[in-house]
């Protein structure tokens, strides 16, 4: 992709990273073959990382834990030139070695760009380590000319939430930190934004008078594995919803934004988050897979949970009285990203009765936010023959029908390049964190018991009287049509 990179995606400086955090999962899995993948593309031209972690490794134990992780996590062919390039922009320091040697590593790879380069510091690590990382940047002198990003969870509730901005605000200024959520990155929950507010066709219907529910479910296949003990603490409620779920339902339910910038786009979604009804315990339903119980680092009555399902509202004029229904846990049957918006149906029927009008459901738009993202609107149409027979048709479009689809960035990668612009639009406020775990609040303070599922199940049998008169979308019906059929 090198030498065709858009004038205004990459940073206008180069950029110093500090990766904190550099040996751990995340920082394996997507941060270093993101940071890889930015660099070799000539999206990040220059750009020193410093690996600095509790590992008491030097530089070159760092990049061999680099070059291992690219070789397993990146998407792409790695080319051994450009692993040579990468790997001599590493440089590592152990968190024990303290402020000065952190501080002696940034100015020693600062020392190239004459004094032009932004330093961004990715805090790939707990909340209680990552306070203790900022203050370590802050003491370490680190803090102007620079960016911080911050992974989840960002409090576990209204009062540490406030805690910690409060804390950070200490050593960082709001316009400095990008919050990280990385749903938001998704190719496909942007493609929301354009496909809202870049058509005139579908706006005029996104609201109550048209809309009957939205579904945004995201059931995992996956175990908890090693992240049992971590889950523990956390459950599916802090891990997926109050992050993930909620900031598409964000984008999904906003206003459109005087402009495209981030301020406007963050008052939108804050709005959204101003409206919405406190989450009431009658309206969850909290699961927990069997087995969980015997996994290592949980408690053998451990109440954590696994699954959950909920209904919430956004009390304003656009959505009054729409119910949104969100899903989402681990080791369910199958694993599905999806929105979907159920249309009104027709006032009157004039079809005959056994037509098969309505009989599969109401019209449905659904987004699904896979890496290999797709839309399809469902709608009734006759069924070719005699007489008036109804089946539910739809029109489809893959991601893979364009021509772009190589140029798609992986989330992080996209998320991270827009820290380093200084782009805040796909980031989170303190203001739009706080007022979700207020939301949060009955939820947390009161929750409904944990009930049993199934491994492999789609959770349990409370969620369909949750969503009754209406029923989860998931499983389909019909799956999506193959975008690039054999012998096509
Ligand atoms: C993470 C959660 O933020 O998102 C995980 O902590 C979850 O529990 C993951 O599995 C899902 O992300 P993705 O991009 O794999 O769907």
């Amino acid at each position: 992709m090198a030498g065709r990179i858009p004038a205004g995606v990459g940073p206008q400086h180069p950029q110093v990273v500090v990766l904190v955090g550099a040996t751990g999962d995340l920082a394996r899995r997507k941060l270093l073959p993101g940071l890889f993948h930015l660099s070799s593309s000539g999206f990040i031209p220059g750009c020193r990382i410093i690996g600095v972690s509790l590992d008491d490794i030097d530089a070159d134990g760092f990049r061999n834990i680099a070059r291992a992780a690219v070789a397993e996590f990146s998407a792409r062919k790695v080319a051994d030139a450009d692993w040579a390039a990468f790997a001599g922009c590493l440089q590592y320091t152990s968190l024990s070695a303290g402020p000065e040697v952190l501080k002696a590593a940034v100015l020693e790879a600062e020392r190239a760009f004459n004094g032009e380069s932004m330093r961004l510091h990715y805090l790939s690590v707990p909340p209680n380590a990552a306070l203790a990382a900022v203050h370590l940047l802050g003491e370490a002198g680190l803090v102007e000319r620079s960016r911080i990003i911050m992974e989840k969870p960002f409090g576990t509730d209204l009062p540490s939430a406030v805690a910690l901005n409060a804390r950070l605000h200490e050593v960082f200024d709001e316009d400095r930190i990008f919050r990280i959520d990385h749903f938001l990155g998704k190719e496909a929950a942007q493609n929301i934004l354009a496909f809202r507010f870049a058509n005139g066709l579908f706006e005029p219907i996104w609201n109550r008078n048209f809309i009957d529910h939205v579904q945004i479910d995201v059931p995992e296949k996956l175990a908890l594995g090693k992240r049992s003990g971590f889950y523990e603490q956390t459950g599916a409620y802090r891990d997926m919803v109050v992050t993930h779920l909620f900031q598409i339902l964000g984008f999904m339910a906003m206003e459109a934004p005087t402009s495209l910038e981030p301020k406007p786009i963050s008052e939108e979604k804050n709005k959204v988050f101003r409206s919405m009804l406190p989450i009431r315990p009658s309206d969850v339903v909290r699961g927990q897979y069997t087995g969980y119980r015997s996994e290592e680092g949980v408690y053998s009555d451990s109440d954590t949970e696994t699954f959950i399902a909920l209904k919430c509202f956004i009390d304003n004029w656009r959505w009054a009285g729409v119910p949104f229904y969100l899903r989402t846990g681990k080791r369910m049957a199958e694993g599905q990203r999806i929105i979907s918006i159920a249309f009104r149906e027709p006032p009157k029927s004039m079809f005959p009765a056994g037509s098969g009008v309505s009989a599969q459901g109401p019209d449905h738009l659904t987004f699904d936010l896979a890496d290999a993202a797709k839309m399809s609107l469902s709608f009734y149409g006759k069924r070719p023959g005699p007489g008036m027979r109804l089946d539910k048709v739809s029109m489809q479009f893959a991601m893979h029908d364009t021509s772009h689809i190589g140029d798609v960035l992986e989330a992080y990668e996209r998320l991270i390049l827009d820290a380093m612009r200084g782009d805040h639009t796909l980031f989170t406020t303190a203001e739009g964190i706080e007022r979700l775990w207020e939301v949060s609040t009955p939820l947390l303070e009161g929750p409904p018991a944990v009930r049993f599922y199934d491994p492999g199940s789609w959770g349990p049998n409370a969620i369909h009287q949750l969503v009754a008169p209406h029923a989860w979308r998931l499983p389909f019906e019909r799956g999506w049509r193959d975008p690039n059929p054999v012998g096509s």
